[in-house]
């Protein structure tokens, strides 16, 4: 067996050598390679880039036409990463060097999901990836790419490396926050509004990590064993959704095997599925260093390769030999013994430029430079719309007694008069301080945002700023003796404790404990501070106390019954104090519901090792389709908090359900009331139960809508479910097929609170 490569962002031994350095060789690389601007990409009426700059031919015709007038060297650096590599090419991840001679702009890749991130700065930090999903509104995620395209833009980036749509098989996985969750279809259609958004600007997205990529333990080498129909039904919908319906611009290949070949030279996965069955014309871009061959890759339909560095001979006992698989080189010779064949080559430059010529990028050229990298991509409008996602992404798990808002509060132990201020709100916890709280807005690994300069606004600035509008004052502790946090939380009217778990890239969490971490530049590593008997001092201390989870995915709660409220803002990124005051204090609700379930302990999901990290290289996915809340309701368990729960300040009522077939599909429709006394949102949520003999999980999410009420109003929601909603994959004849008979459709405001019910039988 070939010993595994690594890259240094994966090397467990790596990060903590060249953490400080990271950021510094952004810096000085930057400096040092600031060569003289090359000639402007832009259209070209009748020079000699006119045939391929003519904007009113279609992309296609316009990628052939360039790669017509290519020779065979240009079309070889068009298919790897250019010198200087990595971060010290103004902290990107990875660039092509543009040809100018051809008007080919540069292409320049940066990390990513929470926004501009990875080694970049002056950029605004929005809530990762679980954050983004938990909103479950498709129009503020386009908001949301559409901020982080403007700023990649403006920072002389052209393709973000975003957004990451993995599934949460396991509660433990490393990368959760990245991703969007347990669910394929709330995945889809958060990534296909996060792409929209993102190509609303001259910036391709990039759909990664393709495919079955989840899990950290062992990711560079581990071997995801699936069964066919369950990758079509799970582990890829969401890629298909970002190809078919979002026009994604790339694809990444993941580092890990899937059913054998390495996810990079896998013809199944990137020819078979990727470009005949879903038509994806844009290129696919190995993860960094996840590139295993030459002729392999090349033949299966990778086009681009990335890595971190272009390792001298030297080093190649550390790093592992042949660093550029897409060297001209060894192209040259695959070529020359006619293991491969110069359409090969044609149609791997023609898929990395036609996404190119679709999506403006040859008429809004980016140029890194100094100035690119060190401006300030922020506004006040990003700024606000990293707090909208924070505070709508932010998951309420109890409130017991309408604790929160903040503001309608009866009083505590100070006597203060109910609503009119003069409360004593005791904040605990590192997380909460800004210093913690700069550690703890984001996760770990290349998503990472610095957040440099440091602006992040802490929960606890967040609150002061707040509670000095209500008229209310703030104490403050650590908390981390416990003893500060009891005394703190003994004389307080309410408290919020802060607490955090530092889940990053490269690692699975051991399990579902609170693990804070510090960052230098995009590497976090856990620190020591104890937070579990904080909260527990706190709880025990005062039943008025609202713990803030500022985490990754799920954590235990053996506190729970103690706590007055529980508040799940996820990594809320630079707005996330400001966004958790506002939901606090009632000026906003908590709109977040769960993109995935919380188990009630690390075993409650039994994975066999085999199962999960694998034996002898391989994981088998023998559990199927039963992931996330598809394995609990099969099971019939009870989880801590299902898939879809989140609590906000006033009620909903549901009624007048109407199924009736419409096309293909079907169309639901139903009606919801806010019967409480505040305004208010809600997402009801269609779940589809198949007939059994398909046999499918009891029931799958498959529509959704958010809706905002005022006190005493209702709306009549109409849900479409298109064929697809009823269809299973049917390995046997390559195709979707909907089993006939009845279908159950339930509607309602979680997976585990279904109040209507009705069924129809699809046309198929
Ligand atoms: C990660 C990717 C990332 C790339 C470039 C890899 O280690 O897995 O998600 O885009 O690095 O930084």
């Amino acid at each position: 067996m070939t010993r595994p490569r690594r890259t240094l962002l994966t090397s467990r031994l790596t990060p903590r050598l060249i953490s400080g350095l990271a950021s510094l060789l952004g810096l000085l690389g930057a400096a040092l390679t600031a060569l003289p601007p090359l000639a402007p990409a832009g259209a070209v009426a009748d020079g000699p880039c006119a045939a391929w700059m003519d904007r009113s031919k279609s992309p296609s015709a316009r990628a052939d036409a360039l790669v017509r007038a290519m020779d065979l060297d240009q079309k070889l650096h068009m298919v790897t990463f250019g010198n200087p590599p990595w971060v010290t090419y103004y902290g990107t991840a990875g660039h092509v060097t543009a040809i100018p001679e051809l008007c080919v702009p540069d292409l320049v890749l940066s990390d990513a999901g929470s926004g501009v991130a990875g080694l970049q700065i002056a950029t605004t930090v929005f809530p990762s990836g679980v954050a983004q999903a938990s909103t479950w509104d498709p129009a503020l995620q386009r908001r949301l790419g559409r901020a982080i395209g403007a700023e990649a833009h403006r920072k002389g980036i052209n393709v973000m490396l975003a957004p990451g749509m993995n599934i949460a098989r396991t509660p433990v996985l490393g990368r959760n926050f990245e991703y969007f969750g347990e669910d394929p279809y709330l995945a889809s259609r958060t990534a296909v509004s996060v792409i929209n958004g993102i190509q609303d600007n001259p910036v391709l997205a990039d759909a990664k990590h393709y495919a079955v990529n989840n899990q950290e333990t062992d990711r560079m080498t581990v071997d995801a064993r699936v069964d066919e129909r369950t990758m079509r039904d799970i582990y890829l919908p969401a890629f298909e959704a970002s190809v078919k319906e979002a026009n994604v611009g790339s694809v990444m290949c993941a580092y890990n095997r899937v059913n054998g070949p390495y996810a990079c030279e896998n013809r199944p996965l990137l020819t078979k599925i990727l470009r005949r069955d879903w038509g994806f014309d844009g290129f696919v871009v190995s993860d960094w260093g996840a590139v295993h061959s030459t002729v392999p890759s090349v033949k299966a339909g990778l086009d681009l390769e990335m890595n971190v560095f272009d390792f001298p001979a030297q080093l190649t006992p550390i790093f592992g030999a042949g660093s550029r698989y897409y060297g001209a080189d060894s192209l040259k010779a695959a070529l020359r013994d006619g293991k491969i064949k110069p359409s090969h080559i044609n149609g791997m430059v023609r898929n990395i430029v036609r996404p190119m010529f679709e999506h403006g990028l040859f008429e809004d050229p980016v140029k890194p430079g100094l100035d690119p990298y060190l401006r300030d991509a922020t506004t006040p409008e990003h700024l606000a719309v990293a707090r909208d996602v924070a505070a709508e992404g932010t998951v309420m798990l109890k409130n017991r007694r309408d604790l929160l808002p903040i503001d309608e509060t009866e009083t505590g132990t100070t006597g203060a008069a109910g609503g009119a201020g003069g409360r004593t709100i005791a904040v605990i916890g590192w997380a909460a301080n800004p210093i913690g709280a700069a550690n703890a807005t984001s996760g770990g690994g290349s998503s990472h945002g610095s957040g440099l300069p440091p602006r992040v606004v802490s929960p606890l600035e967040g609150i002061q700023r707040q509670a000095r509008a209500h008229g209310d004052r703030v104490i403050y502790v650590e908390g981390s003796s416990g003893l500060d946090a009891r005394l703190a939380a003994s004389v307080a009217d309410v408290v919020v404790v802060v607490a955090t778990d530092g889940s990053t890239e490269g690692a699975d969490r051991p399990d579902l404990g609170l693990r804070p971490s510090v960052c230098v530049a995009v590497f976090c590593s856990a620190i020591p501070i104890e937070q579990e008997a904080m909260i527990e001092a706190a709880v025990e201390a005062n039943p008025r106390t609202v713990v803030v989870l500022d985490v990754g995915g799920p954590v235990r709660m053996p506190w729970l019954d103690k706590a007055g409220a529980v508040l799940v803002p996820w990594y809320g990124g630079l707005e996330h104090g400001n966004a958790l005051a506002s939901v606090l204090y009632g000026e906003r609700e908590p709109g977040g519901r769960l993109p995935q379930t919380f188990p009630r302990s690390e075993g409650q999901v039994p994975f066999t090792q085999q199962q999960y990290p694998g034996r002898d290289g391989k994981a088998v996915y023998s559990e199927g389709l039963l992931v996330g809340y598809r394995w609990y309701d099969a099971k019939r368990e009870r989880p801590l908090f299902p898939f879809g729960f989140g609590l906000g300040y006033t009620t909903f009522r549901y009624s007048d359900l109407s199924v009736r077939r419409a096309g293909k599909g079907a169309s639901v429709s139903f009606r919801v009331r806010n019967t409480g006394d505040r305004v208010g949102s809600d997402v009801p949520q269609v779940y589809v139960a198949a007939p059994r003999r398909a046999g499918e999980p009891p029931r799958q999410l498959k529509g959704f809508e958010k809706v905002e009420l005022q006190p005493g109003e209702s709306t009549r929601v109409r849900i479409t479910l298109d064929r697809r909603a009823f269809a299973q994959w049917d390995p046997r004849r390559d195709r979707w097929k909907v089993t006939p008979g009845r279908h159950g459709i339930a509607v309602g405001p979680h997976s585990r609170d279904l109040r209507l019910r009705g069924a129809v039988r699809p046309r198929g």
